[in-house]
């Protein structure tokens, strides 16, 4: 059954909290979709514990291991049982470890008589280690000529342009490009995944609007209501632009203004394009953002550092950013990215808002009777969470009706009483998909095939920091607004950013009014 060859899965920090929480899951998924594939796999889990421990903790991990509901039980329970026994818990501490490490792997395709497809190796572990672990890799754990490296990098990469230059710089010399897969869990979300196929399955209908004679504006929106308790000390060194900003609403951005490769699923041109798109960001300086920090914020640090502070953060915990594009597709429209901790709700998207060129009094009788040329025209890719609960991918039904994919997006039934974005469902045309996946399921799935496009390759990431980074500089000393925090930040909505004559609230950032009443 194996001819196609073996693929060893090494898990680096087997033990830790992604592992436990969304990791081991991805991979039992994984198998579960490939184990008719053709290829034969182990997985390796591996944590600095010594055996005995570390074998107990990730045993209790995998035996709690869940079925999809998709699946049905009796297979998916027997593969759970054969997934247990192909993984197995190393200690890796030292040289000798990794060593160990792949003079087993050989014994085992030697003794089964398995030819080797590949190897996965995944870093669930603070970058601090990567160096030393890339070494170990590099020097000892190399499948032989003929089968493939994957390395699995979680971020952070840098936290400015100048750090990951530094540790891309690095990691060059132990693997080539092509063998870093380098993680953003947002381009796993299901309604993220899903923004480049949407764009080219409806180009018939999207082409001609898909710019700045159509288009009134674009958002990417993350709004938290978990704070950053008990993670001070990380957030106080990030801060909401570099720990979300940068990655994950940027990339979701990309996919929405980037130029629409003639084919989407070559990676290659997808990577492409979204380079270009990239680098064609401009404009950032102090007046594009508006800052804000929830109050508690201050005293969380002093608690949680436990050091001598003479000063009080200003790490912003709050970011709503106006940012543009010198295309000639997009010149002159604005993108707003926005996102914050201990807001009054969850909820994420991405969506692009039609202008509307119907005559629609403010508050006449067309609107009020429901007019539908009146109605807002927009399309949103609603990451999951929040009112719906699930990912989805809505439409105004004003606008056109989308084509989807059958076999993995549904036409969902809008429920009549829910609201989405102050509009009720029922304005929209909604899909959901077949089978719900979690972003990092999505993303295992794409290491397999080696879809790159799925990963952040050094010339994205740094490109991202060379845009992200001037505005850093340039807030680092200023000291955020700041909100209550919670459901009680209804002030929110007394900040305005103000930049090139728009300005836009923060508590409904899609709120973009224009022009300026200042
Ligand atoms: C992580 C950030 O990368 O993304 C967190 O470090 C943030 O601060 C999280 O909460 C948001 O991801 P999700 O999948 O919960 O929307």
């Amino acid at each position: 059954a194996a001819s196609q060859g073996h693929i060893s899965v090494i898990l680096l920090g087997a033990t830790g909290d992604l592992a436990k929480k969304y990791l081991w899951q991805g991979l039992f998924q994984l198998y579960m979709d490939q184990v008719s594939s053709g290829h034969s796999f182990t997985f390796h889990g591996a944590a600095l514990a010594a055996q005995e421990e570390g074998q107990r903790l990730m045993f209790d991990v995998l035996k709690k291991l869940s079925c999809p509901p998709d699946e049905p039980p009796n297979r998916c329970a027997v593969l759970k049982d054969q997934f247990l026994k192909l993984s197995q818990y190393h200690q890796l501490k030292t040289a000798e470890n990794y060593t160990a490490l792949n003079r087993e792997i050989e014994t085992l395709l030697g003794q089964e008589g398995l030819k080797e497809a590949g190897r996965i190796f995944y870093f669930s572990v603070p970058p601090f280690a990567y160096t030393e672990i890339a070494q170990h890799i590099s020097s000892s754990c190399r499948p032989p000529a003929g089968a493939w490296l994957r390395v699995v990098l979680e971020k952070p990469f840098g936290h400015d342009l100048e750090s990951a230059q530094q540790l891309a710089a690095q990691l060059a010399g132990f693997f080539r490009e092509e063998e870093m897969y380098r993680v953003d869990h947002y381009l796993g979300k299901q309604a993220v995944a899903h923004i480049l196929p949407f764009r080219d399955q409806n180009r018939r209908f999207l082409d001609p609007i898909w710019n700045r004679h159509h288009v009134e504006r674009v958002e990417v929106v993350l709004k938290e209501t978990v704070d950053a308790k008990g993670r001070t000390s990380f957030y106080e060194q990030y801060g909401v632009i570099r720990d979300v900003l940068q990655n994950h609403l940027t990339e979701a951005l990309m996919f929405l203004i980037m130029e629409l490769p003639a084919n989407v699923s070559s990676a290659q041109e997808v990577l492409q394009h979204k380079l270009q798109a990239l680098q064609s960001l401009w404009g950032l300086d102090r007046s594009s953002a508006v800052l804000g920090q929830y109050q508690a914020y201050d005293s969380q640090v002093q608690e949680e550092l436990q050091e001598a502070r003479g000063r009080v953060s200003t790490t912003p915990t709050f970011a709503g950013v106006l940012i543009h594009s010198d295309s000639p597709r997009w010149e002159g429209i604005p993108f707003l990215l926005t996102s914050g901790k201990a807001l009054d709700e969850r909820v994420g998207y991405a969506r692009v808002l039609f202008r509307n060129r119907a005559y629609c009094p403010q508050s006449g009788s067309l609107r009020d009777a429901g007019h539908s040329q009146c109605k807002p025209k927009q399309i949103i890719f609603y990451f999951g969470h929040g009112a719906l609960g699930t990912p989805a991918v809505l439409v105004s039904r004003n606008l056109f009706q989308p084509a989807m994919p059958k076999d993995s997006w549904k036409e969902a039934e809008a429920r009549s009483d829910l609201h989405i974005l102050e509009q009720p469902l029922s304005d929209f045309y909604m899909y959901s998909p077949v089978k719900e996946r979690d972003a990092y399921s999505v993303l295992i799935s794409n290491i397999y095939h080696g879809r790159k496009d799925f990963f952040i390759t050094t010339e994205n990431l740094l490109a991202s920091w060379a845009f992200w980074t001037p505005l850093l500089d340039s807030t680092s000393r200023q000291p955020p607004r700041l909100y209550p925090g919670g459901v009680e930040n209804q002030q929110l909505l007394d900040f305005e950013m103000v930049s090139g004559g728009l300005a836009f609230t923060l508590a409904e950032p899609a709120e973009l009014l224009s022009p300026s009443r200042h």
